[in-house]
């Protein structure tokens, strides 16, 4: 195990023996993410390539015999929870963290579920605010957790289902299933193509010879979600107007012989869902067959189509994309990551161009946006699962 993990664990394992006055009897692990391409897909049944990334939320647990759930959470300065499971678990007043805990376990015991009392601690090392699903990180861990705890007859997809639906209804973030899919079933070394309508997956193996590169552009991030709703009502009216059930079920062909009937507005927004989902499918198979070239210009495309026709990019994360595009040619891919507004960029390239890569942001990010950026060299790892 790293260093690094070991010692994130001693320190968890420290909180909860001082919490809960024994040391925990086992360990659990949920990645944030970091999507490779296809972007606002999700929602419309379309395809995404996200990978879970080497920054996690982890969990101490002990089982209880009764029906308590008592919580520390490490990173909101030892913050407690505690609960009972035989009565209709309510959102806490004060403490969002609390809800995603919350919200997990009464989702697993809509779906009847029998599940006990537990202690637990939670640490995570998923940056909050950037776009990397640390929220998603911390309900698939949640579940996971009493999954294997109590050996809960359920898939490792139904544990991401059951994060987005108390995400969606107890958090209440109208989120896709593409952050709790690959959180729950992401896998070392490898991106996941996921078909977000029949949630079928295939693993996509990544070149050894690349390097995933995540750009903090540390924009802080107004009206995500009211921004995000607006885009998803403009997906569902689309939908509605060409007659079908989800935007996966037009062609870009079809889409550019219907657009009439749309408004100019809405068409450019499922133009770029319709054509970013085609990508994420071009995207795959350039992956598989190593072909950089052809991976950077997809990438390209597809963050011209956020910007232009979704709208959901800002001018200094327009300017990393421009200032690393640049720089690494056909050698590697660049493009904003996750729901807009904000948040990180993506890039891909061989390890040789890391360092200058770095340079450049180093050099001119901050002196022209006046933020500083946050830079995380990543590798693809697994997803959920006991330590
Ligand atoms: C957020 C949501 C996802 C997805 C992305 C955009 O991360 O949680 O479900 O819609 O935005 O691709």
């Amino acid at each position: 195990m790293a260093k690094e993990l070991e010692s994130r664990i001693k320190t968890l394992d420290a909180v909860f023996t001082d919490s809960f006055g024994e040391a925990p009897s086992r360990h659990f692990q949920a990645p944030g993410r970091v999507n490779l391409i296809g972007e606002h897909t999700d929602y419309n049944d379309g395809f995404v390539l996200p990978c879970a990334i080497d920054y996690q939320t982890l969990v101490a647990v002990s089982p209880r015999e009764d029906q308590i759930v008592r919580v520390v959470a490490l990173d909101y300065e030892n913050q407690q929870d505690e609960f009972s499971l035989t009565s209709a678990i309510q959102s806490h007043p004060s403490q969002q963290w609390s809800n995603y805990v919350r919200g997990v376990i009464k989702h697993l015991q809509l779906q009847g579920m029998t599940i006990g009392g537990a202690d637990l601690a939670i640490t995570g090392n998923v940056p909050q605010g950037a776009g990397l699903s640390s929220s998603a990180s911390l309900e698939v861990v949640i579940g996971e957790t009493f999954r294997q705890l109590y050996q809960l007859p359920m898939s490792k997809s139904e544990v991401a289902l059951n994060g987005q639906a108390a995400e969606n209804q107890f958090v209440g973030c109208n989120c896709g299933i593409m952050d709790q899919m690959v959180s729950a079933c992401g896998a070392q070394h490898h991106a996941l193509l996921l078909d977000c309508r029949s949630l079928d997956t295939q693993l996509i193996s990544m070149p050894e010879s690349l390097s995933v590169m995540i750009i903090n552009s540390n924009v802080k991030r107004g009206l995500v979600d009211s921004e995000y709703n607006t885009r998803r009502l403009q997906c569902e009216e689309a939908a509605q107007v060409l007659g079908i059930k989800a935007l996966r079920d037009i062609s870009l062909t079809d889409l550019e012989r219907q657009k009439a009937q749309l408004s100019e507005l809405v068409y450019r927004r499922a133009h770029h869902v319709v054509s970013d989902s085609e990508r994420t499918l071009l995207a795959a198979d350039a992956l598989r067959n190593n072909d950089i070239s052809t991976l950077s210009r997809l990438m390209a495309e597809s963050h011209q189509s956020m910007r232009d026709d979704f709208e959901i990019t800002v001018a200094p994360i327009d300017f990393i994309v421009e200032l690393l595009s640049s720089y690494l040619g056909e050698n590697g891919g660049v493009r904003m990551t996750g729901g807009g507004f904000g948040g990180c960029v993506v890039a891909v390239m061989p390890h040789n161009l890391v360092d200058g890569a770095k340079q450049l942001l180093a050099q001119q990010y901050q002196t022209q946006t006046g933020i500083k950026e946050d830079i995380y060299i990543c590798k693809a790892s697994n997803g959920a699962g006991e330590l």
